[in-house]
């Protein structure tokens, strides 16, 4: 039988601490964030990512999703911290020790100042500076690392940049957001190719096939009123655009981010050989939405300038701490729709923000049986992180949102096992009997 990952995943910029080359540092400072809250120490990671490391393997995991920050590995264009890659390095040979199958994503968000500065993936020649990056990276780590995440979530980095504001530069431009969206879809591209073409392999996983993907996130989108026609006709449209394309490009079928009246299409676009770049489907997926047109709550509106909105939850439906509606069965719907792609699946990210505790262990119970229906019923599922190992700085919200398995304390850091981390380790137990 194939082996099950299990793992957990979280991402550097939410953990680590101290960032402050990157354009999130920067635009924490303006204010941006909830509470005017800013990432600062973080979870204090750099010092203690031993013991966090230890702390994952405790869990009876066998699989680490994190990412490497980029603005920490070339902190000036150009300017290589050995510093930074010795971090990873020691990061890398902590998960070694522990047997933990490390999944790497090169970027998860955030992108150094002076890249950012410079148009950041808008910019005709970004896929070189991230290029440059990924050869760094391949050179310095890469023989150790099996699994590769390009991109986190290209689709909601493209959206918060450039439609909804809720990431940095949070400028609203659907001409940003196309362009973006070819600078990453090409970075993307180059990179499988750079990953793929690296002659040396070593350590514990060096016989294992390299796979390359993306982590995408997939919502189970619904029309508010199922009698509305412009709702159920912009329902979808997101499926197709938000869901899809990405998934489409990178696969070797067609490219069309284009909303007419509202995306443009790229000239010239980026063309990608038939058999795609892509060796498995990364899901992240966390809840569903409701279509609305016309919004009445402002919150709810994709962009000031666009009538459409999307509402997480309706009222009385079971919710997360941040009011996103607990629908197990849209992880089912997905994971369904991702096989059509005939590849390999893992889920990349699944979780709840749960502060108290007290849904997590349900939520991890209904998401798995999903996964299980899944695999009996034929679908190639790899792999579940969780998401998240520890609580975090969850961007925007600052650090209200609690996702993790193990609860920390910010004002000593210290990190305390949730039950539900309890819970999910005696079901990984069990099925591995
Ligand atoms: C995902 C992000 C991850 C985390 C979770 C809650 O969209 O990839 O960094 O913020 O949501």
């Amino acid at each position: 039988m194939r082996e099950f990952l299990w793992g957990a995943a979280t991402s550097s910029h939410q953990i680590e601490g101290y960032n402050d080359k990157n354009d999130w540092w920067e635009w924490e400072l303006k204010g941006n964030i909830e509470g005017n809250a800013r990432s600062g120490a973080a979870t204090d990671h750099l010092n203690r990512f031993r013991e966090d490391i230890k702390l994952a393997a405790d869990l009876g995991l066998n699989s680490y999703r994190f990412s490497i920050e980029w603005s920490r590995l070339e902190p000036q264009e150009g300017q290589w911290s050995d510093e930074a890659f010795g971090w990873y390095k020691d990061l890398l040979s902590e998960c070694e020790k522990h047997k933990l199958k490390p999944m790497l994503t090169l970027h998860h968000f955030t992108s150094p100042n002076w890249f950012a500065k410079r148009g950041g993936f808008t910019a005709p020649d970004a896929p070189n500076y991230f290029c440059e990056f990924v050869k760094r990276v391949i050179h310095e780590l890469g023989p150790r690392i099996p699994l590769w995440c390009t991109f986190n979530e290209p689709m909601v980095l493209l959206v918060g940049s450039y439609l909804g504001k809720f990431m940095p530069p949070a400028e609203f431009s659907p001409l940003k957001f196309s362009q973006a969206c070819q600078g990453i879809l090409k970075s993307h591209q180059q990179a499988y190719e750079l990953i793929h073409n690296q002659p040396l392999r070593s350590g514990p996983w060096k016989d294992n096939p390299i796979q390359v993907g993306i982590a995408h996130n997939l919502i189970d989108f619904y029309a508010d009123r199922h009698w509305h026609p412009l709702e159920l006709l912009f329902t979808k449209l997101l499926r197709k655009f938000y869901n899809q394309a990405w998934l489409d490009a990178i696969t070797g079928g067609a490219i069309n981010f284009r909303i007419p009246g509202f995306i443009p299409g790229p000239k010239p676009a980026v063309s990608i050989t038939p058999k795609g770049c892509a060796d498995f489907i990364g899901i992240n997926y966390y809840t569903k939405a409701y279509v609305k047109w016309r919004p009445r709550d402002k919150a709810e509106g994709i962009s000031p300038d666009f009538p459409v909105g999307i509402a997480f939850s309706r009222r009385k439906e079971p919710t997360s701490e941040v009011g996103w509606a607990i629908h197990p069965k849209g992880l089912g719907r997905m994971l369904r729709f991702a096989s059509h792609y005939k590849l390999p699946i893992y889920i990349t990210e699944n979780g709840i923000a749960d502060k108290v505790d007290k849904m997590r262990e349900a939520y991890l119970t209904s998401h798995l049986a999903q996964v299980t229906l899944a695999i009996e019923g034929g679908i190639d599922v790899r792999g579940y992180y969780h998401w998240s190992l520890l609580d975090n700085f969850e961007w925007i919200k600052g650090f209200g949102p609690r996702f993790g398995l193990y609860e920390v304390n910010y004002e000593t850091f210290e990190r305390k096992l949730r039950n539900s981390g309890k819970f999910l380790k005696k079901t990984i137990l069990e099925s591995s009997k």
